[in-house]
């Protein structure tokens, strides 16, 4: 599974999932471009931590038109391709239906919906015109196992990961004929930093139980999917969701 050469854009990497994908991908010979938001001195440890030459910070907010439109043509302009794009970049709030005043509750939704699902269209709008140019490209959508199973406390988070699995099989059936390959993912709960820094020791036992594996995923094993996905996935897998959960949640 190499990626020797590919241009590579992963958003909001410079932390957890996108990281670990990252440095995955820059091991399997990827040059990758960095997109981060907000902490540049963060970003700029994890480029340093990345094998290989050649890559690239690439600033960006996804959820502002203008700024994702920037970013793609930044690294277009940066690299003179792009090959494979991973839309990683989300939030999650909470807002409780019962708990939350309506400001509240609008601007969660607001904001997930502009980040996890406008934010990865955004992007992937501005990908698609540049691998249509070099004759094709794969695009993996970072979603999640709460679009299937619901996210009771995070109502917008569960339905922008829905849209987003939607997004990713409209987008595959628009696209196989231009050889252009789109798939997701869906992790369950994943041992990211951010996990592992809200949550107290009893909490993340409780977490871990969820899977019959005994733990979370790893940032590691997600990235492991998604190298398949970005190199050796038959191009017949365009429009799978794989489930990245140890189990945790099964469905048919
Ligand atoms: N961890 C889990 O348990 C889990 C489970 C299922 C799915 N997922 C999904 O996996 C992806 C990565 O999750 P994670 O846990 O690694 O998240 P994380 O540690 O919170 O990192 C998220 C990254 O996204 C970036 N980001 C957020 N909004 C952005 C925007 N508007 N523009 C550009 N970048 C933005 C953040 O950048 P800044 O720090 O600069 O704001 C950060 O680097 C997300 O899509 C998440 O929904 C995670």
């Amino acid at each position: 599974m190499t990626l020797e050469g590919k241009i590579t854009l992963i958003t909001g990497a410079s932390v957890g999932i996108g990281k670990a994908i990252a440095q995955l991908f820059a091991r399997k010979g990827a040059q990758i471009a960095l997109n981060y938001r907000s902490d540049r001195s963060v970003a700029e440890r994890t480029l340093n931590s990345l094998e290989g030459k050649s890559h690239i910070l690439a600033h960006g907010d996804i959820s502002n038109p203008a700024s994702a439109q920037n970013l793609v043509e930044t690294v277009v302009n940066g690299f003179g391709r792009l090959d494979v794009l991973v839309n990683n970049a989300g939030i999650f709030i909470n807002h409780p239906i019962k708990n939350v005043a309506y400001e509240q509750w609008l601007s969660a939704w607001n904001l997930t919906l502009g980040t996890n699902l406008l934010g990865a269209a955004n992007v992937s709008y501005w990908a698609v015109q540049a691998m249509l140019k070099n004759n094709g490209g794969r695009i993996v959508n970072i979603s999640s196992r709460g679009a299937f199973r619901g996210e009771p406390d995070s109502p917008a988070y569960g339905a922008s990961k829905a849209g987003m699995n939607a997004m990713s099989q409209s987008l595959a059936k628009a696209l196989a004929p231009l050889n252009i390959l789109v798939f997701a993912v869906a992790p369950g709960f994943v041992s990211t930093e951010r996990i592992l820094s809200k949550h107290t020791p009893e909490q993340v036992k409780e977490l871990s139980s969820q899977s019959p594996l005994g733990r979370m995923t790893s940032p590691d094993e997600v990235a492991e999917a998604v190298l398949f996905l970005a190199t050796a996935a038959p191009p017949a897998m365009t429009g799978s969701i794989t489930d990245v959960n140890g189990a945790s949640y099964l469905r048919t």
